[in-house]
């Protein structure tokens, strides 16, 4: 039984805070234990980037109290699923995940299959927002349907 969700992407400011909020609105009452955290922690303490916060805003979403943190060895005690944004993200969660951890540590956008993609484009370079929150929407959505 999953009760706990921690959403993890490079930063921590684009992301993974837009999922965590978007799908702590989706699952609200529900009971969910639900984070967000960067494999970085180059914006550790920071705010999420203004980008996603007015995105988010502008789609009913509220990003401001979160604050960007760094994944640790002590998550993969505390949450029952990690979901990666990209392979990346998911090489290096799984490169620090404990020996004995029963954590499952899976992919994003194969939840939503039918985005026919399997990463997060990072929008912190891109600048495609709106286009990262539609796919985070979708995916967010068909995550909720499975746990
Ligand atoms: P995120 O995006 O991983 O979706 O939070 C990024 C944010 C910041 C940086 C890279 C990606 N950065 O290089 O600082």
């Amino acid at each position: 039984m999953t009760r706990s969700v921690l959403f993890v992407c490079l930063g921590n400011i684009c992301r993974s805070p837009t999922a965590e909020a978007v799908f702590r609105s989706l699952a609200e009452g529900r009971g969910l234990h639900i984070d967000s955290a960067g494999t970085s922690g180059w914006h550790d303490g920071g705010r999420s980037d203004p980008r996603a916060s007015a995105e988010a805003q502008r789609r009913g979403y509220d990003m401001s109290p979160i604050r960007s943190r760094k994944v640790t060895a002590a998550d993969f005690d505390t949450f029952d699923l990690i979901i990666a944004m990209d392979f990346e993200n998911l090489r290096d969660l799984q490169s620090i995940q404990p020996a004995g951890s029963n954590a499952r540590v899976e992919l994003f956008l194969p939840f939503a299959p039918e985005l026919n993609r399997d990463e997060v484009p990072d929008p912190y370079y891109e600048d495609n927002f709106s286009a990262v929150f539609d796919m985070i929407e979708a995916a967010s959505r068909a995550l909720l349907t499975t746990i």
